[in-house]
């Protein structure tokens, strides 16, 4: 069966790493009997001026009726509001219903303290939902802001059950010899519940509940307050292997995570839904080394293989994330922002090779 790949690569350095995407599944396709084709389709700031429109039907026609999984760049968004426009990310996430961004932080095994955990983040609520009023605030002078914090059941559910899901994936993987810093399934629970009983109450409880499947019954559940996760996760990243977050403190701790792997450019994550799955690289658009050929591939090349995961082809991934430890490991190749020389194509021929 050939899987048909749709590639957005966006604005900016989308189009110097997306391509790497492309050459990295051409390379395995053979060793794991698959194929692939590809469609290019537009999206983005750029696809905006020349359009007026940021993200096309077509391209969401496309993904929906022709694609098995897709890689999305980066795009740019304009400092200012610009009328009209808005993030095509954050509208294919609604439109595909990709309702969990999974980003695994990754560390190779030779690094001093060897770090390997997922973030697996509600969202489509939360904060998010982004209902907000001000108003004069009717006790004396001066303006009054307040937003909408929601938290449904039916959400927290799933991501909950998603994040279960990914730690036995993960507990699968590492059983076909992948070596790994942890040896027994984990999923922690985070939540300010102390504080905010009824939201993050439930949100805690679902999960709970959730994760008490029969199925999840080799999965270890434990939670942690918000705050002091913050402070844990960068004195002790390594006892984390799965944490599962509503919206806003997931996008706090992703990005925080990030920060302990040394560079952006490494960093992927996948936007997925039950039954559809979208690589994307972590950073953004980067317009000061656009052009330069120097961006740094992996994050792109970890997102296809993030990709591959939930199009239930483990195997195939992990033997991309292998060509990327080799790589890293050996530390001869690679881009400025990791203190190297290499530029894109040669860090993209070095995995190949390793592949
Ligand atoms: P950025 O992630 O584009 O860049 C931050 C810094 O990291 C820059 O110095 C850049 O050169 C470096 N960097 C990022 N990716 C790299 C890579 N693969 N290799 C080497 N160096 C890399 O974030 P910034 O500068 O805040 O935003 C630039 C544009 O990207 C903005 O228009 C922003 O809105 C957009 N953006 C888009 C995102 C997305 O599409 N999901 C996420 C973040 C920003
Ligand atoms: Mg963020």
């Amino acid at each position: 069966r050939t899987l048909r790949i749709g590639l957005i690569p966006g604005d900016g350095i989308g189009h110097e790493v997306i391509p790497a995407g492309r050459r990295v599944l051409e390379a395995i396709a053979s060793s794991f009997n698959l194929q692939f084709s590809f469609v290019d389709l537009p999206a983005g700031y750029k696809t905006f001026q020349q359009t007026s429109v940021a993200l096309p039907d077509k391209t969401v026609e496309t993904l929906k009726k022709e694609c098995n999984g897709a890689l999305f760049g980066a795009v740019s968004s304009p400092t200012t509001k610009v009328a009209g426009y808005s993030s095509p990310i954050v509208a294919l996430r609604k439109k595909l219903d990709l309702y969990a961004n999974v980003r695994p932080v990754k560390t190779t095994l030779s690094s001093k303290a060897p770090i390997d955990l997922v973030i697996v983040r509600e969202n489509t609520e939360d904060l998010y939902v982004k209902e907000e009023r001000t108003f004069e605030a009717p006790y004396g002078p001066g303006k009054v802001a307040e937003a909408i914090k929601r938290i449904s059941e039916r959400a927290s559910f799933r991501i909950a059950s998603m994040a279960g899901n990914i730690a036995l994936q993960r507990q699968k993987i590492r059983e076909t010899g992948v070596q790994s810093v942890h040896s027994k399934p984990l999923v922690t629970i985070t939540h300010k519940s102390n504080v905010l009983s009824q939201t993050d109450g439930l949100f805690r409880e679902t999960c709970r509940s959730a994760l008490s499947d029969p199925k999840f019954q080799s999965v270890g559940v434990e939670e942690q307050i918000v705050d002091s996760m913050v402070y844990k996760l960068f004195r002790q990243p390594s006892s984390y292997d799965v944490i599962v977050a509503p919206n806003l403190y997931g996008d706090i701790l992703s990005d925080g995570a990030a920060a302990l792997v040394g560079s952006l450019g490494l960093v992927p994550s996948a936007n997925v839904g039950d039954a559809f799955a979208i690589g994307e690289p972590c950073h953004g658009s980067a317009p000061d080394i656009m052009g330069k050929g120097i961006a740094n591939p992996i994050a792109t090349i970890r997102s296809t293989a993030l990709m591959l995961e939930f199009m239930g082809h483990e195997e195939a991934a992990a033997k991309i994330h292998a060509a990327v430890d080799g790589n890293l490991d050996e530390g001869k190749l690679l881009t400025p922002d990791m203190g190297g020389k290499a530029g894109t194509e040669e860090v993209v021929e070095d995995v190949l090779r390793r592949l």
